[in-house]
């Protein structure tokens, strides 16, 4: 009750946060996962296939990595992090998946092995600009690390980077999706589109989400060929806790 009234975020204070339909060990100083964030987890599962090669940058908590195993497992999956208390609580997450967690700066601790072999790539890598991370409530600003928000001065500069390195890791045909915001998603785009990702973006208007996917051109040179239908995640959990999953808004955006 004390820490709580002193600000600290409810999931820091219970020890674990809901996300799809799931309970999220998240430990102090981890950064929560948001229900947002369901809408990047949900697209990501759209696209994976049972035994696919599933990669989750950023992981945090591994709450990402975590529902998308959950929804179309078994997968061989793979989550990195730079903070080693990320890395840690993602470890206890991720066990049940088989998980392996790589702490470093985004590709640089995945095993060579794995360049070209990806078939979803999700990352949801900070994308706060610099200078709005001061305008966070306070318990994102005060009990997050600021690794967990700060995308630099445009909020891009980590989305740079994972778009940059991805056509390297995904295999043909495989798929980069990254959260954004509505306002930054042209921009997120144009990112993808300058790194030879093919783009679309996605919003939830009921969770106030963007997604942007890229797609990395097969062979035959369509993309969306293959695409699948977006469907609503965990459905067997869902259907046992009688929710209903209600279908998203979908458009596109800036491109
Ligand atoms: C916005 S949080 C998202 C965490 C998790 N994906 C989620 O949605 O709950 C961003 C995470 O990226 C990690 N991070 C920041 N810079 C990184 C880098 N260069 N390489 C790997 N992880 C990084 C932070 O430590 C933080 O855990």
């Amino acid at each position: 009750m004390e820490r709580r009234a002193a600000g600290l975020p409810l999931e820091h204070v219970l020890g674990w946060a809901e996300f799809c339909g799931l309970r999220i060990a998240v430990d102090p100083g981890v950064f929560v996962p948001r229900r947002r964030t369901e809408f990047l987890a949900r697209h990501a599962a759209a696209f994976t296939r049972p035994g696919a090669v599933v990669l989750d940058l950023c992981c945090g908590s591994g709450a990402v990595g975590a529902a998308v195993a959950d929804a179309r497992g078994p997968v061989a999956l793979h989550a990195v992090d730079i903070d080693p208390a990320a890395a840690r609580c993602a470890r206890r997450n991720l066990a049940a998946a088989g998980g392996q967690v790589h702490e470093g700066d985004l590709y640089e601790p995945l095993p060579a092995a794995l360049r070209g072999r990806v078939d979803v790539l999700v990352a949801n890598a900070p994308y706060v600009p610099t200078d709005a991370v001061g305008l966070l409530p306070p318990e994102a600003r005060l009990h997050e690390p600021r690794a967990a928000l700060d995308g630099g001065a445009d909020g891009l500069d980590i989305q740079r980077r994972v778009a940059h390195a991805a056509a390297a890791w995904l295999r043909p045909g495989g798929r980069l999706l990254v959260e954004t915001s509505r306002g930054q998603a042209a921009r997120t785009v144009d990112i993808f589109a300058r790194n030879g990702l093919v783009p679309r973006a996605a919003t939830s208007d009921e969770l106030n989400a963007t997604v942007v996917i890229g797609a990395r051109p097969a062979v035959d040179q369509r993309p969306d060929a293959e695409e699948p239908p977006l469907t609503g995640h965990g459905e067997g959990r869902r259907a046992r806790h009688g929710r209903v999953q209600t279908p998203d808004h979908e458009r596109h955006v800036g491109g």
